[in-house]
């Protein structure tokens, strides 16, 4: 029997997952594929900040992205558990971009100038700061304070967002490996997979740092390449921070039940997930010259995941100019979280014939 669809998306991280969300908010008969199990590799690997200010530069096109998106988050985290059930531990706990040097200083007061209004960025004197978190060291030159930038967990973000798409009628199917793509003429009518091949009008593929080998098959030029990252987790007794501390090399981020997220490391061009101990090393080196107390902490585990990154900088989420029927969204990088919402709704429009956002045209170029 022939299985066709509106729609099928390839991959089942946080984008996949956020674009089978909106598509099937919007009636579309959508399935899912994913490898191996939803939220595997990059998105349960992800420390869920939705950070606007530490790791986007400026006040282009992204950051506004970013913002639009992060901004989704209080309502999307009520609508996944009215929907699903489930908690995506969403919380408004405020990021602070510490300075070590006054160069780094004089930066971040640069960056507080030019965010954008309505963001009630500040520039904290180091004794502001430490007002704010007592527990840091005093060895930092201040901090920039985002009161609006908050956490989720990643994994259960992703598992809500799949979930949800399920009870809006779309069909995921896990274990199941994409392999190729049908083809007719110059349009992309399906995909072959290890479980069989499934039609639909439109192919999506979201497979993240993985996607360019699927694409390879149709010998598309998208040149990405990956990015390991690797973290750790500890719990300490009370609350030594409050809010997520971001500094160049590390990031602390608290979750719920006094567990405290550290990451993270940063070797492009390799898919071995492999923790070392110079990589734990650095991290623990950072993290302590921060929070002094951390020394004391009791160790939970540690693990590592792979970011998708393209060689333009910027995510590409648009269609195949060469296919008709197939789009891309890939390359989140660093803050695939923090972009999955707008991410789904971008690609929803897309696929609805809805092209004119400018920030699309901006990503994808
Ligand atoms: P993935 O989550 O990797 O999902 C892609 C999926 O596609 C995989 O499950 C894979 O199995 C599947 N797939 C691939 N090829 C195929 C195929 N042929 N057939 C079927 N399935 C296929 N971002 C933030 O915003 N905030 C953070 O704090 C943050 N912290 C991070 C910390 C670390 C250590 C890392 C590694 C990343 C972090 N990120 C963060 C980035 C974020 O995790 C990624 O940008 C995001 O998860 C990418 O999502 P994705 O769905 O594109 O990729
Ligand atoms: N955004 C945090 C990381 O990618 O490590």
């Amino acid at each position: 029997m022939i299985k066709q669809y509106d729609a099928l998306i390839v991959g089942g991280g946080v984008i996949g997952c956020s674009i089978a969300y909106q598509m099937s908010k919007r009636g579309k008969k959508v399935l899912l594929i994913e490898k191996d199990r939803l939220a595997g590799k990059a998105s349960q690997a992800a420390a869920g900040m939705l950070g606007v200010q530490t790791e986007l530069k400026g006040n282009g096109p992204l950051y506004h992205l970013a913002k639009e998106s992060r901004d989704m988050y209080p309502s999307l985290a009520r609508d996944l558990k009215e929907i699903s059930g489930m908690d995506i531990e969403y919380v408004e706990n405020g990021m602070i971009k510490l300075a070590r040097t006054e160069e780094e200083a004089q930066e971040l007061v640069e960056t507080a100038s030019i965010a954008s209004r309505g963001e009630q960025i500040r520039w904290l004197s180091p004794n502001t700061l430490f007002s704010y978190e007592p527990h840091l060291s005093k060895d930092v030159a201040g901090g920039l304070y985002i009161p609006k930038d908050g956490n989720v967990s990643a994994p259960k973000l992703t598992q809500a967002l799949g979930s949800a798409s399920k009870m809006q009628g779309a069909e995921i199917s896990e274990y199941t490996d994409v392999y190729d793509f049908m083809k007719e003429r110059n349009k992309i009518t399906g995909v072959r997979t290890s479980k069989g091949d499934f039609y639909a009008d439109e192919t999506i593929v979201a497979g993240g740092a993985w996607s360019r080998f699927l694409l390879d098959r149709l010998e598309m030029k998208f040149k990405s390449f990956p990015v390991k990252g690797e973290c750790f987790s500890v719990k300490v007794p009370g609350k030594i921070v409050e809010r997520t501390i971001f500094t160049e090399g590390c990031y602390i981020v608290p979750k719920v039940g006094g567990r405290l997220l550290i990451g993270a490391t940063e070797h492009p061009h390799t898919f071995d997930e492999t923790i070392t101990i110079g990589g734990l090393m650095s991290l623990m080196h950072l993290a302590t010259s921060i929070l002094p107390e951390l020394v004391d902490a009791k160790w939970e585990k540690a693990w590592a995941g792979i970011r998708p990154q393209t060689e333009q900088g910027v995510p590409f989420m648009g269609r195949s100019e060469e296919w008709k029927g197939l789009s891309i969204a890939t390359g989140h990088y660093r803050n695939g979280i923090l972009l999955a919402p707008i991410t789904g709704v971008l690609m929803a429009d897309l696929i609805e014939g809805k092209e004119s956002h400018p920030l699309l045209s901006y990503v994808r170029r």
